[in-house]
């Protein structure tokens, strides 16, 4: 199996567009300024304090975008990087794949993050021939269950203490959709 992904247009206002290299000065400073707000879920903020780190991450991610593992891309808003959208990872043999993702404060609540989930699905489904999306969010972050929820996602259950956040373990719910059940919505 092999895919290329450039640009994956959603709409007037949105389009998510492979991360690459060039990104890092941009997307350190979208980081840095929404550090706390991504801390509350995200487990890597403390490994990325300078701009040379969001390059280690992009490098890496070029890395595994060659070998086909995995994929990040940038949620455009108008053009500025709004935030990150990927598959971490694709399991080709098991054709399923998990969406992780994450928006800066100042674009939540104008259901961007849906509309991308929702494209991505779809671009699993059609593009990949993926059979399986799944999203695993921490039982306590309600915004992001808030997501799969309302793309009619399938709640599996939760995995106990799944991941650990800094001094703390979270469970995480799991949330999928198939290939057979997607209408696209
Ligand atoms: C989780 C996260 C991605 C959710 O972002 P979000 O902006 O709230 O999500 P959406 O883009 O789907 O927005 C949903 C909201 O937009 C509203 N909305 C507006 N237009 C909409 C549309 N066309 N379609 C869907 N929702 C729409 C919804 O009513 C909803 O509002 P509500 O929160 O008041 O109920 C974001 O909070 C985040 O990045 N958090 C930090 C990192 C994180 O938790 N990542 C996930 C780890 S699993």
């Amino acid at each position: 199996m092999g895919f290329t992904f450039s640009t994956l247009h959603i709409d007037n206002e949105l389009e998510l567009r492979l991360l690459d290299e060039s990104d890092a000065e941009p997307l350190f400073r979208l980081v840095d300024e929404n550090r706390k707000h991504l801390r509350e879920w995200l487990p890597w903020l403390d490994h990325n304090t300078r701009v040379e780190d969001t390059m280690q991450f992009l490098h890496s991610c070029r890395v595994q975008y060659d070998n086909q593992i995995c994929f990040n891309a940038s949620i455009r808003h108008n053009g500025a990087i709004a935030g990150v959208i990927g598959f971490h990872p694709i399991d080709w043999q098991n054709r399923s794949a998990m969406i992780g993702y994450w928006i800066a404060k100042q674009y939540e609540g104008k259901g961007m993050m849906t509309r991308a989930c929702s494209a991505l699905t779809t671009y699993a489904f059609k593009n990949l021939s993926l059979n399986r999306v799944d999203i695993r969010c921490a039982t306590g972050n309600a915004r992001s269950c808030a997501i799969p929820k309302r793309l009619g996602f399938r709640f599996e259950g939760t995995l106990r203490q799944a991941e650990w956040l800094y001094d703390h373990f979270v469970d995480l719910h799991v949330y999928s959709m198939l290939a057979k059940d997607w209408s696209g919505t």
